[in-house]
């Protein structure tokens, strides 16, 4: 790869997600702008740069996803924009429009369009299982995959703001890649855990947390299956890297019940209080293996799920989240 395609600019790169792909870009040679939303707060900016290489090819950016000229900077002289910073976060939240959509919507099509109007070669947009699921309408004998869209009205008659931030996001980024004939490619993965970077927890890794302590949540709206940390970020470089990657990419080990997933910590964890839920918590879902299909043709190998589980256990263990 030429040099000026190694520099590539990561989007929410303090988060647990964005810094296991800014330690994987810069252990392939790439230099990154990665952006925070404050760089004051240590954080968000200690975990990067601690990282290796980040003293000579890591530069952080205090970004707004409202604010257009602050993506400017951050993204100019990148050839590759990986596209992450977006609020993730699956409770309720009090004002749908601020916390969630206006971020995820405004804040695509802002990067998007800074993306373009700087001359940047490809975008990686991440974008979620959220965009695939729920799809009520889906048939029932066929497997979901990347020509499945999440029903908003659906998402808006019962509240799951999240999903739909997510699925107007992706839609806003395809609109615009056409719009302006942008180079864009998606990742859609599942729910993400494995070892922490940062010294923050996100949704999903709360969700584990909450888990372990007897929560009895099934997600039924939302689990799709789940992904390793290092598997998204390894994505989301096979996707950049490799020219023949179009559309869309779902990345999940398998596609399985959040209940097989239960079962499989209580069994790996039994000191925990991880309680028994029914196997099919996702009506509908059909369980397959290879989920991720389109990634394993670009020669992803997937992280299992007991291996996920081991590591995000042990991980929120030695890093004092749970005793
Ligand atoms: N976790 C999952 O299971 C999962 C699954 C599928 C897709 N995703 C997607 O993956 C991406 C990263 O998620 P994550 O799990 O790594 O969550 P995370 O740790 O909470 O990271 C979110 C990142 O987005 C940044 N961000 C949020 N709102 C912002 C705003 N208004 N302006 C600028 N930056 C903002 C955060 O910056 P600060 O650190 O400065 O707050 C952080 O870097 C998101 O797009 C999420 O939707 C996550």
């Amino acid at each position: 790869m030429a040099d000026e395609a190694k520099l590539v600019c990561v989007t929410g790169g303090s988060g647990c997600i964005g810094s296991w792909l800014v330690r994987l870009l810069l252990e392939r040679g790439y230099t990154v702008h990665a952006t925070v939303q404050n760089l004051k707060d240590e954080t968000e900016t200690k975990h990067l740069q601690a990282l290796e290489g980040a003293e000579t090819r890591l530069r952080l950016f205090q970004i707004d996803l409202l604010d257009y000229d602050s993506l400017v900077s951050a993204i100019s002289g990148c050839s590759g924009v990986f596209h992450l910073a977006s609020p993730c976060i699956v409770d309720q939240v009090h004002d749908p429009e601020k916390e969630l959509l206006d971020p995820a919507i405004k804040g695509t099509t802002n990067v998007l369009r800074a993306a373009k109007t700087v001359g940047v070669k490809r975008v990686v947009v991440t974008s979620s299982t959220s965009a695939i699921t729920p799809s009520p309408s889906w048939p029932a004998d066929k497997v979901k995959n990347e020509d499945c869209w999440t029903d908003v009205d659906y998402c808006k008659h019962n509240g799951l703001w999240y999903s739909l931030s997510k699925t107007l996001a992706e839609k806003a980024a395809w609109d615009i890649a056409q719009e302006e004939g942008l180079d864009v490619v998606v990742v859609n993965p599942g729910t993400v855990m494995g070892p922490v970077i940062p010294p923050r927890l996100n949704a999903s890794m709360l969700m584990l947390v909450r888990l372990l302590q007897g929560g009895t949540e099934t997600y039924e709206d939302i689990f799709m299956g789940c992904s390793h940390f290092k598997d998204v970020a390894r994505a989301h470089i096979l996707v950049y890297e490799n020219k023949s990657a179009t559309g869309r990419h779902l990345c999940v080990e398998a596609i399985s019940h959040y209940g097989d997933f239960v079962a499989k910590v209580a069994e790996l964890y039994p000191e925990y209080s991880v309680p028994k839920l029914p196997r099919d918590t996702q009506p509908g879902l059909l369980r397959v293996k290879d989920g991720g299909k389109k990634l394993m043709e670009l020669g992803m190998e997937f992280i299992p799920m007991e291996q996920i589980i081991r590591d995000a256990v042990e991980s929120l263990k030695s890093e004092g989240f749970i005793s």
